[in-house]
């Protein structure tokens, strides 16, 4: 068992420090600076840089003992790590620092709001809500912790998961958050707090309640306005699939609708899903200092997360890719932060391209790339039956997405990405095309693929463990496609 003391911690990351810089890893997608990564936390932007705080646990690539790693960045793509900011050396967070957010408070100070989760018989934990509060590289945990325990709670609500304080500041100074909790048959709530100071809190509704339709308890909570509405984004555990819309196990849930001041309530009217890909979730936004609201999420999942597990490697988890979201139609969109856009080099474009069967084009690799496309049917032809795109593809292996025009589906598929594990490697959902037109933007960050439809109206991402050398990309259609291509590399 290590000590878990946050010196300790920091002197061990010292002495792996050789270690932690010659592991290959994304090029601009966080992970962790050695070790396991889960959710992101604490992404706020304090004395002019962005920091994002994450689940860490330095010691293995396992989950255990939840540390909080720290990274800051100027443009949210080239991160910088700081030592460990949290480790969980008192008795309210022995068991580890669970999520939380972050928040600049009026004297300056960086005040971090976590759970603190620590162990009492008969293999439970109790979870509250603690504070520690910084100068953007220490933090002191707070003497009053925890700042929200189990008397706060409503009756009939769980003290063993109630967690992920997500903090912001309304416009009369004062803070709100919301946590997450369940009632006694394990459904999900969502609580809102609010507090003059970040120390004191009172508990002020249950925004939100699950029904029972989306999965079960809800953990890592986020509720904003956006574009005249309110938006809450919810991880839900234990999911029945919906159609293509929610799969199976762990998902991620954006609810769309408006807020009841008087009864402090949410009232949802469309709930989709955030990432219809493999790997998401957790998801946790800011507001930026320009106005966007900036999403990051966890690009993994953790009924999935056994996959890239390369037993060489020394850490484990990234981050997606930040995205501005934003409501149009009654839909979340995401597009990559537009700081990416800087990064672009070596530009190959083909216009009205034909694709039938298979095709290679010249100038068109790589596993740092992003790729804008668009596919159409040639009108002569007829309408295509499946049009493919592979990606990190050398002899043996590939991942790929295929669309088929006349389900409306499309599919990423990584099951010959070089995984040995038997876990979920192909999923599908639903796209809007106009005849079997279809707009598509692929970024590749050496370790993953996140695909975002029709101008960001869905994304599908997926981590992949394939080694970096496989940077083929290649295209197969059955039936006749034009296309237009542009590809950059990024971060040259
Ligand atoms: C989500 C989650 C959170 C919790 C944290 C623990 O992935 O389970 O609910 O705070 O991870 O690492």
């Amino acid at each position: 068992m290590k000590d878990k003391n946050l010196l300790f911690t920091r002197a061990y990351e010292q002495a792996v420090a050789q270690d932690a810089a010659s592991e290959i890893k994304p090029v601009f997608h966080l992970a962790p600076y050695i070790g396991w990564l889960n959710d992101p936390n604490g992404f706020s932007f304090y004395q002019g840089q962005y920091h994002l705080f994450y689940q860490y646990n330095p010691y293995s690539t396992e989950w255990d003992s939840m540390h909080w790693g720290h990274a800051v960045s100027r443009d949210l793509l080239r991160w910088t790590h700081l030592p460990a900011a949290l480790a969980p050396d008192e008795f309210y967070d022995a068991f580890g620092c669970f999520s939380g957010s972050a928040i600049e408070l009026p004297d300056g100070k960086h005040l971090l709001l976590y759970t603190g989760v620590r162990e009492e018989g008969g293999g439970k934990t109790v979870q509250t809500q603690c504070v520690a509060v910084g100068d953007g590289l220490d933090y002191l945990k707070y003497a009053g912790n925890p700042v929200i325990d189990e008397a706060a709670l409503p009756a009939g609500l769980s003290r063993n998961d109630f967690r992920d304080p997500k903090v912001w500041r309304e416009a009369d100074n004062s803070l709100r958050c919301v946590i997450s909790t369940c009632n006694m048959d394990g459904l999900g709530r969502v609580l809102l707090f609010s507090s003059p100071d970040g120390l004191s809190w009172r508990f002020e509704s249950v925004l939100m309640e699950n029904d029972g339709r989306l999965g079960r308890m809800w953990e890592c909570p986020d509720f904003f306005s956006l574009n005249g509405k309110h938006v809450l984004l919810v991880s839900p555990m234990d999911m029945l699939p919906e159609g293509f819309e929610y799969h199976n196990g762990n998902g991620t849930v954006c609810m769309i609708g408006r807020y009841d001041e008087g009864a402090k309530r949410f009232i949802p009217e469309a709930d989709q899903a955030i990432d219809y890909g493999i790997d998401f979730y957790a998801p946790q936004t800011i507001l930026t200092p320009d106005g966007r609201r900036v999403m990051i999420g966890w690009m993994q999942n953790p009924d999935t997360c056994t996959l890239n597990r390369i037993s060489e490697r020394k850490w484990f988890g990234q981050m997606s890719l930040p995205r501005e979201v934003s409501v149009r139609n009654g839909r979340l969109y995401q597009r990559p932060v537009r700081e990416l856009e800087q990064y672009r080099s070596n530009p190959v474009f083909y216009k009205s391209i034909t694709v039938l069967g298979n095709l290679r084009l010249s100038g068109i690799e790589g596993r740092t790339v992003d790729m804008e496309m668009t596919i159409r049917p040639d009108y002569n032809s007829g309408l295509y039956q499946k049009f493919t795109v592979c990606f990190a593809q050398d002899k043996q292996y590939k991942t790929s997405l295929s669309f088929r025009p006349h389900e409306s589906t499309l599919k990423i598929d990584r099951k010959f990405s070089g995984s040995r594990r038997a876990c979920i490697h192909q999923r599908r959902c639903l796209v809007h095309h106009e005849k079997g037109m279809l707009r598509l933007r692929i970024i590749l960050d050496r370790f993953s693929a996140e695909i975002f439809v029709n101008d960001g109206e869905q994304v599908m991402s997926a981590a992949i463990s394939t080694d970096i050398a496989a940077k083929g990309i290649s295209f197969f259609s059955d039936g006749q496609v034009l296309m237009d291509i542009t590809k950059y590399d990024l971060f040259a």
